[in-house]
């Protein structure tokens, strides 16, 4: 049961101060991401609502209330600020989904420092162009992921603090090591939290184009007004929810939507920190009698192979509303979920840069299983001519998704990259970097990526990115990446490589390069296929042709070759 008004409804006379009014802000006013998703839930008197239920390995199980994690971000906040770290400095967050991830979140933004959160599967070498890249302070992590920072932490001048957040006593700590225990400080009942404006920076996530190193998207508190509406009415989160986003908070869909959105709400939301399994995601949603759900196809697609038996024999009454975001959500996925658990999921589009919902199949509208929806109220989205940058009135012509600008949880720039930022602007259009069509009603049907960016299970990998790591592996002379067609993550990242003089390629070399990758980049970077040759297509110039190695990988006509090298 959906409980929201009419998409058509809304759209009419639409204001991204209903937001506004809802959240008592006014133009100008202080506005703190961290006061607003902890404090002011307690003065509305939720002080006693849980906040979190975490279900960590081995069973581990803790809860919190809204006045726990007011406390929790006010004793993170103050410690962090004795410690000497100041509004706008960069506070890295490297941890699994732990309860100190989400606490932490808060604390940072209440001392009106940045948020910058990565993914802990992340090897040394994407650590580290990430930090350098943010100059980022500190770095709040567990000592699990701590021999990672050690070996870049050299490297990086501007990292004066390494905050570890489970220290065991009897290890012995290195310079600019400090250990800091939540269960052991006093809780922190009152401070001062730092009057953030709306155009105050708050989260910076990194994310993955064709060339170049990651960029930093930077976001400002007033992002607040649209993840608080979008999560309001096309998650339709009400008070009496059970919340579950399966996202991790190293991408923005876990934090816009996996902290900000629910707890600006003052919903209750459950984090499961383990890897996936189907009976152990259904188990969970049973135990905690999770109503809604919001996750990926790629998790979708992964629990329509584990079949519907499980579903069976775990109670799953409890859920009212599904969506997805990430990729492409197909329609068996809408149907499939319709069969099974009497609800389909309701696919959402969107970007770290627009950092909420743009395109979405908004509640109690019509479901095109395989569309993306319509675009949220107050967004303008369309699809432009590749040539002129003019929208495309016919319907069915691809064109590429473009918004105009000006919703509060845009990004307002690229971390000193202000150049790379211009560039996403054409004609007064934001261009988002993806293709779709329009059909005879307004829905968007996504086409795929304007770039060579690979997305795998939902996360964008640069095949430049691992282009360069591979070529630091001592066996490799060239190497071309591109994205290769898989049943379940849509895309995996394929490598094509050639030798240096006096190397072999055979199992051993492939298995030693995927771990190479893994290690330095992420499990998502690594590639799940190496294919070795004599030479990689190039054109005249001297540039390889990922073109033509990314048809090949998905049975497509090669094109036009006739810049290719002739020899
Ligand atoms: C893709 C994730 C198809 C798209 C929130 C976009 C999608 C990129 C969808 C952003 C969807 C996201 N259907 N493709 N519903 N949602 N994408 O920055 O290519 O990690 O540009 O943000 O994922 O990925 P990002």
């Amino acid at each position: 049961m959906i409980n929201i008004g009419s998409y058509d409804e809304r759209i009419k006379n639409f204001s991204w101060e209903i937001a506004e009014k809802e959240l008592e802000y006014k133009k100008g006013d202080i506005i703190n991401i961290g006061w607003y998703c902890s404090d002011r839930i307690c003065e509305m008197g939720k002080s006693e609502k849980i906040a979190l239920y975490y279900e960590g390995f081995g069973d581990k199980e803790k809860s919190y209330t809204f006045n726990d994690i007011r406390l929790a971000g006010n004793t993170i906040g103050t410690f962090l600020r004795d410690q000497g770290i100041v509004a706008e400095d960069r506070v890295c967050l490297f941890m699994d989904r732990i309860p100190e991830l989400y606490l932490s979140f808060l604390g940072v933004l209440k001392i009106g420092a940045i948020v910058q959160p990565l993914f802990s599967a992340f090897g040394d070498e994407s650590l580290l162009v990430r930090l350098e890249n943010a100059q980022t302070r500190a770095i709040i992590t567990q000592r699990k992921h701590l021999s990672k920072i050690r070996k870049i932490i050299d490297r990086l001048p501007s990292l004066e603090y390494i905050i570890i957040v489970d220290h065991n006593p009897a290890k012995e700590l290195k310079e600019k090591e400090i250990p800091f225990s939540l269960k052991n400080s006093t809780p922190v009942e009152e401070m001062e939290i730092y009057p953030t404006t709306a155009e105050s920076p708050s989260v910076l996530h990194y994310t993955s184009g064709t060339t170049g190193q990651p960029k930093g998207v930077r976001h400002v508190h007033y992002s607040l007004i649209s993840q608080y509406l979008t999560t309001k009415w096309v998650l339709d989160l009400q008070d009496d929810d059970i919340y579950w986003c399966t996202a991790d908070p190293g991408w923005v869909t876990g934090t816009s939507y996996g902290i900000i959105g629910p707890w600006s709400l003052g919903i209750t939301q459950c984090v499961l920190d383990s890897g996936f399994s189907a009976e152990a995601w259904y188990k969970f949603i049973e135990k905690y009698k999770i109503t809604m759900w919001y996750s990926a196809p790629t998790a979708i697609r992964s629990l329509m192979k584990a079949g519907d038996e499980v579903i069976k024999r775990i109670d799953l009454k409890s859920l009212r509303h599904l969506a997805s975001v990430g990729e492409p959500l197909n329609a068996e996925a809408v149907i499939w979920s319709e069969k099974v658990f009497g609800l389909p999921f309701l696919d959402t589009y969107w970007q770290t840069e627009t950092g909420s919902m743009m395109i979405t199949n908004y509640p109690g509208m019509k479901i095109k299983p395989g569309s993306m929806g319509k675009s949220f109220p107050g967004i303008t989205g369309v699809v432009l001519d590749a040539k002129t940058y003019e929208p495309i009135t016919e319907p069915g012509k691809v064109g590429l998704i473009a918004f105009k600008p000006g919703w509060p949880a845009m990004m307002t720039t690229y971390w000193n990259n202000e150049e790379k930022y211009k560039e996403k602007f054409v004609n007064g259009w934001y261009l988002a970097g993806d293709r779709a069509y329009l059909d005879t009603e307004g829905y968007f049907w996504f086409i795929g990526r304007d770039d060579d960016v690979i997305n795998t299970g939902g996360h964008l990998v640069s095949p430049f990115e691992v282009e360069s790591a591979l070529l630091e592996h001592e066996a490799i002379s060239e190497s071309a990446v591109v994205a290769k067609p898989d049943e379940v993550n849509m895309e995996v990242v394929k490598a094509f490589i050639t030798l240096k003089p006096g190397y072999e390629f055979d199992d051993d070399t492939e298995l030693n390069i995927m771990n190479f990758i893994r290690k330095k980049l992420s499990p998502l970077a690594m590639p799940q296929e190496i294919e070795f040759m004599e030479s990689l297509p190039k054109t005249r110039s001297g540039k390889i042709m990922r073109r033509i190695l990314h048809a090949k990988e998905w049975g497509e006509e090669i094109g036009d070759t006739s810049t290719l090298e002739d020899d």
